[in-house]
């Protein structure tokens, strides 16, 4: 199993034109410039990020891509909610969140509110002129699943067929949302960050997205956390498949697995080939793929994995600074806790990672 066409694709960023291309070592194996730089993934309209484990990218991810997008919805539904902090510019969250949306499908006597999605331009300043709106998330996302169960539950009670009406208007909630917000924001787009969870809202979300984009940081646990979000996809006996039975809903592709903090080689002449932890995970992950080619939205397993370097210094200044890593510059300093911190000259690189993930899967 060969990861050649993954790295050779790192190459390519750097090579302006197919004559350039041409000169490149890689390019004997993979003549064919601008085919390597297209994806030709189906673009969809929602994407959920997720995997089923902390700090691998999932809220970085989130806030990069919305800003690349420029036109899209975002959601948090992480009850930490470091998204919401990021589109907020770390300035607290008020105003309607998703627990407070997704509670009146559960409990019918709640009203709608009103007011959900607002401007992110309004709070931090990087979206100035952008399409970009987002619901935050609440703490009280942590006792949601237990919400939505006793709802699911009281729902199987009813006798007859409204049973399956009220079992699948919770299910479908997150999908309704969605279908009034983006109509009252005027875009089709929508991201949605999730927790390191299943049970409550990530349930609902993938009810509720065409596929997702599976951060996987380059660790063993990251890699074994893609096996388990596979297992609950397609094993009947698990909670997502479980609760669907005679229900009419639909489930998620998984369009792309971003495999975050990738190294380099320092190696002198070894231009743009990936240290000895990062081809391995690549690897690892390149055959999970492979075996489980069905789950995604082409058949060819190589379209699907973006290797994404670590930020360093730039994702530690992105992440106090609520900046965009495209709006950094190599150089530029930053005060963080005390603490001066650079932009690394490698944030160039990673713009190019973002931009490319961003015209792939829009
Ligand atoms: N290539 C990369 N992609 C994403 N994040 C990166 C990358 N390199 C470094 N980072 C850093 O890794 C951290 C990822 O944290 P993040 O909060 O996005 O993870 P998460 O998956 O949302 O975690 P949690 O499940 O706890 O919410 C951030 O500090 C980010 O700056
Ligand atoms: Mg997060």
């Amino acid at each position: 199993m060969s990861i050649n066409k993954i790295i050779a694709r790192q190459a390519a960023y750097y090579a302006h034109d197919a004559q350039q291309w041409n000169n490149s070592p890689h390019a004997l194996q993979f003549p064919h410039y601008a085919s390597l730089l297209d994806l030709q993934l189906p673009k969809h309209n929602r994407y959920a990020i997720c995997n089923l484990r902390g700090g691998i990218g999932k809220s970085t991810l989130t806030f990069n891509l919305a800003h690349g997008a420029n036109d899209v919805l975002a959601v948090d539904t992480c009850p930490q909610g470091n998204s919401s902090s990021f589109f907020s510019s770390g300035g607290g969250v008020s105003g309607t969140t998703i627990y407070d949306a997704l509670l009146p499908y559960l409990l019918p006597r709640m009203s709608f509110p009103s007011n959900i999605a607002q401007k992110v331009k309004t709070f931090n300043p990087y979206f100035d002129g952008l399409n970009v709106h987002f619901v935050p998330s609440s703490p009280n996302l942590y006792e949601f699943p237990s919400i939505m169960e006793s709802a699911l539950s009281q729902a199987r009670g009813i006798p007859g067929v409204a049973n399956i009406k009220a079992r699948e208007q919770i299910l479908n909630s997150m999908r309704d949302l969605l279908d009034r917000e983006t109509k009252k924001v005027d875009t089709k787009k929508v991201l949605i960050d999730t927790s390191p969870f299943f049970s409550g809202a990530t349930h609902l979300t993938w009810h509720a997205v065409d596929s997702l984009i599976v951060p996987v940081r380059t660790d063993q646990q990251s890699v074994n956390s893609l096996q388990l979000l596979i297992d609950i996809l397609t094993d009947s006996g698990r909670s997502f498949l479980r609760s669907q039975d005679n229900l009419s809903l639909s489930s998620p592709k998984i369009q792309m697995v971003v495999v975050t903090h990738c190294g380099w080689s320092t190696r002198s002449g070894a231009k743009h080939e990936p240290n000895n932890q990062t081809k391995i995970y690549l690897e690892k992950v390149r055959e999970i793929v492979a075996t489980n080619i069905h789950l995604f939205t082409t058949n060819d397993p190589d379209n699907h994995i973006v290797p994404l370097d670590d930020f360093l210094g730039s994702g530690r200044i992105s992440s106090a600074k609520s900046i965009p890593i495209k709006c950094l510059k190599p150089q530029q300093s930053f005060t963080i806790s005390g603490q001066q911190v650079t932009v690394n000259a490698s944030v160039e690189k990673c713009q190019k990672q973002l931009a490319f993930i961003t015209k792939n899967i829009w």
